[in-house]
């Protein structure tokens, strides 16, 4: 008797949910408390219009993944059970907060829903900040920010069982308190070496949503194909989003495929993807490469190269930078063109940053062109890399004359920093270490370990680049070195991870690659310091994975063990 009474609470007790990333804390309930979603009973309640969006998200995600249709309502009441209630949390909301949920669940106000009477005082400290607490007659989310509120909703998705087979649909009971550790949270995409459509990108931007990533870096331009229309320069796309070929293989390749390549994103694609993005609290930060890296640019408009006679084409092999050139001549025409590109683009989009690339920069063809020599003269600049910074510092005060700041790969440092710029920091630390001395604010996305293109395995049954990057090393990467003071550290703005494209043709590839990387990603940039542990996210994994299974999202399935 006793023995029994012992077994019914213990399976009465749940185990603490596998959420991914892992929030700051978590107490979890009584499976007796989960709380069930039923068809055209369960409502979503929100307390202000701007939560809108996040009410959507959840509402279609039910009736996509497991075909259950919840209504939306905006109608205060506390009588109402079987609620999700999501609130944007002031102080003069209390009271409000306070009626539904203890209403809503009499019995429980004592136990798990105590910490939900807690109404934050000081949100403004961190403002993706959010509370969630899963009661048997009701959810409640409650951030001071939709973009808390929206993480919420993720977490709470991850609560759901991955398999539309469970009969009724309940999530866990639970309460959660969860904040980022870091306020930039970003994803790369190059989308020159090869295009992706609007709707993959789509789903891309849905998998960083998920993992409560807030930007993702559009690498819409490189030497293999410009993918942004850009009205008063058609050539751009006309000529420069399509390539006669790639080579075959790993570079430097056998052959080429002879197969034309390319595609472009209108600029009304580009807007439905910036709503997209910001309908899921993602920032989409657009990067058009100069100096170098402009193969396309200079196919399109070979004037604007340093042997304006020689014609050009889009390239069609990889890691180009002495055999092509694909540097931009540093003459009023170019400044002319990139201001006018750059004015198009700051119109479509509404982020504060704008990358303008600044990496690889073959300095030889600005060695070889006596006009870029007589500039260097002119201007009194020490060499080629003082022509480096020069250039970018005229980009940088054209950008800030238009309120938006500036991001660059860390060659941007050699010749001297440009006054404002951010820097994203690539080629190991070094470069993110020389700007946070120089109190610059810097993104953290090393080659070893952010540059998620490399291989997952030491064997990899696909063509990957040639180095090896497993799940371990993305895990347990910590953003801020250990060298820099906590004055300079504060300066570490987050970190990225970044997926190149030349050897990755196509969505399931992309997919390969990103998973379950993004998920070790997502623990470095939310979850706390502390609670790092690797074997313990193994762990967790396996449930995502699953999770994947169910929303059928392909990913390395050499983790399936
Ligand atoms: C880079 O990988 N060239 C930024």
């Amino acid at each position: 008797m006793l023995s029994c009474l012992l077994c019914f609470q213990l399976s009465s007790i749940a185990q603490a949910p596998a959420i991914i990333p892992n929030p700051v804390e978590m107490k979890a309930g009584k499976t007796t408390d989960n709380f069930t979603i039923a068809n055209h009973s369960t409502q979503v309640f929100i307390s202000d219009s701007s939560l809108r969006p996040s009410a959507e998200f959840f509402i279609n995600f039910i009736k996509k993944h497991y075909l259950l249709d919840l209504t939306l309502t905006t109608v205060v009441d506390a009588n109402r059970k079987n609620v999700i209630n999501l609130i944007r949390e002031d102080p003069s909301q209390e009271s409000l907060v306070k009626a539904l949920i203890t209403k809503q669940n009499p019995t429980q106000v004592v136990g798990l829903a105590k910490s939900a009477l807690i109404i934050e005082k000081n949100t403004s400290k961190n403002p993706e900040k959010y509370m969630l607490d899963v009661l048997s007659q009701s959810v409640a989310i409650r951030s001071a920010s939709p973009a808390g509120v929206f993480y919420g909703i993720q977490t709470l998705i991850q609560l759901l069982p991955p398999s539309a087979k469970p009969v009724p649909l309940q999530a866990k009971a639970v309460s959660i308190t969860d904040y980022p550790r870091f306020a930039y949270r970003g994803m790369h995409l190059d989308v020159s070496r090869h295009f992706f459509d609007v709707n993959f990108v789509k789903k891309y931007i849905d998998y960083l949503a998920m993992h409560k990533l807030n930007y993702f870096h559009w690498h819409l331009t490189d030497d293999h194909g410009w993918r942004i229309e850009i009205k008063k320069h058609p050539r751009l796309t006309t000529v420069g989003a399509w390539r006669d070929g790639s080579i075959i293989g790993l570079y430097p390749g056998k052959g080429n495929d002879k197969i034309r390549h390319g595609g472009y994103y209108t600029q009304t694609e580009v807007k439905e993807v910036i709503k997209y993005a910001a309908d899921r609290y993602i920032t989409i930060i657009p990067e058009i490469e100069m100096p170098g890296h402009s193969m396309a640019v200079l196919a399109a408009y070979p004037e604007l190269s340093t042997t304006p006679k020689l014609s050009k084409k889009v390239a069609e092999t990889w890691g180009i930078f002495n055999k092509f050139n694909n540097v931009l001549l540093p003459s009023e025409q170019t400044f002319n063109f990139l201001e006018e590109v750059l004015t198009e683009v700051m119109a479509l989009f509404p982020s504060p940053y704008i990358h303008i690339g600044g990496d690889e920069c073959s300095k030889i063809w600005w060695k070889q062109s006596a006009f870029s020599q007589q500039l260097i003269k002119e201007k009194g600049l020490k060499d080629e890399n003082g022509l480096q910074s020069y250039f970018i510092h005229r980009i940088e005060k054209f950008v800030n004359s238009k309120g938006k700041t500036i991001i660059g790969w860390d060659e941007i440092l050699d010749g001297g920093l440009a006054p404002n710029a951010i820097v994203m920091s690539w080629r190991g630390e070094k470069g993110g270490i020389a700007a946070a001395k120089q109190k610059h604010k810097v993104i953290m996305t090393p080659e070893n370990f952010m540059y998620f293109n490399h291989s997952q395995f030491l064997k990899d049954d696909s063509l990957t680049a040639a180095r090896f990057l497993p799940l371990a090393d993305v895990y347990n990467y910590e953003p801020v070195p250990a060298v820099l003071t906590p004055a300079e550290a504060r300066y570490i703005w987050g970190a990225q991870g970044n997926l190149w494209t030349e050897y990755i043709t196509n969505p399931a590839k992309v997919e390969y690659m990103l998973f379950p990387r993004l998920d070790a990603l997502s623990e470095v940039l939310w979850s706390p310091k502390s609670k790092r542990n690797f074997p313990a996210f193994q762990e967790r994994l396996k449930q995502q994975l699953r999770r994947y299974d169910f929303m059928g999202i392909r990913y390395s399935r050499r983790y399936v063990l």
